[in-house]
């Protein structure tokens, strides 16, 4: 059974809710980690999987996991690495989104890396929030959900692929 650590961050609580999914799943020691809240940042060294998960906005992922990648370059690629985003495209411009938001070493490096979907929770979203996304659906003519599929799956595969 592997130490596993699972850093996110999530701007309106999709991110979060596939973390914590995945935290249930992943089986041995999971601990995890809120960027957006500060939680304190345990030492990496200790765990021989990480997961690092986060969400697109505007075509970008968040500046926390940006930061949070590229001060880990070293120790993220030394390790079982899974990397996640929620986003609301799917196929080609999904895909593209997720080789886009992290460094290309951790792209090559990683055992397993999948977009999970997206959610727009009208209420939580600000005016200009709701204008963008109402924009981006009726536009790509999205399906707004995530995929418990592609949950499992990543969890699986971080239990059980080796390096
Ligand atoms: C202002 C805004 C911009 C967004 N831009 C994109 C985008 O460029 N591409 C995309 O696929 N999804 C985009 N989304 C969808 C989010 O990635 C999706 O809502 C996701 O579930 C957000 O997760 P979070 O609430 O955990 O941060 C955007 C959402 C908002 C609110």
């Amino acid at each position: 059974m592997d130490n596993t650590l699972i850093v996110f961050a999530s701007n309106h609580g999709t991110v979060e809710k596939c973390a914590r999914e995945l935290f249930r799943q992943i089986e041995g020691k999971v601990d995890i980690c809120n960027l957006k809240r500060r939680d304190f940042l345990p030492d990496l060294s200790g765990y021989e999987a990480i997961i690092v998960g986060g969400s697109i906005h505007s075509g970008k992922i968040q500046e926390e996991i940006s930061s949070f990648c590229d001060e880990n370059l070293e120790m993220l690629a030394s390790k079982r690495l899974g990397l996640f985003i929620n986003c609301l495209y799917s196929g080609k411009k999904a895909q593209k989104q997720l080789d886009d938001a992290f460094p290309e070493i951790l792209n090559r490096k990683a055992v397993v890396r999948d977009y999970f979907g997206g959610e727009v929770d009208q209420l939580k979203l600000s005016f200009w929030e709701r204008v963008v996304t109402t924009r981006m659906i009726e536009e790509g003519d999205l399906v707004v959900a995530v995929s418990k599929e592609r949950i499992a799956r990543f969890a699986t595969t971080i239990s059980t692929v080796n390096e």
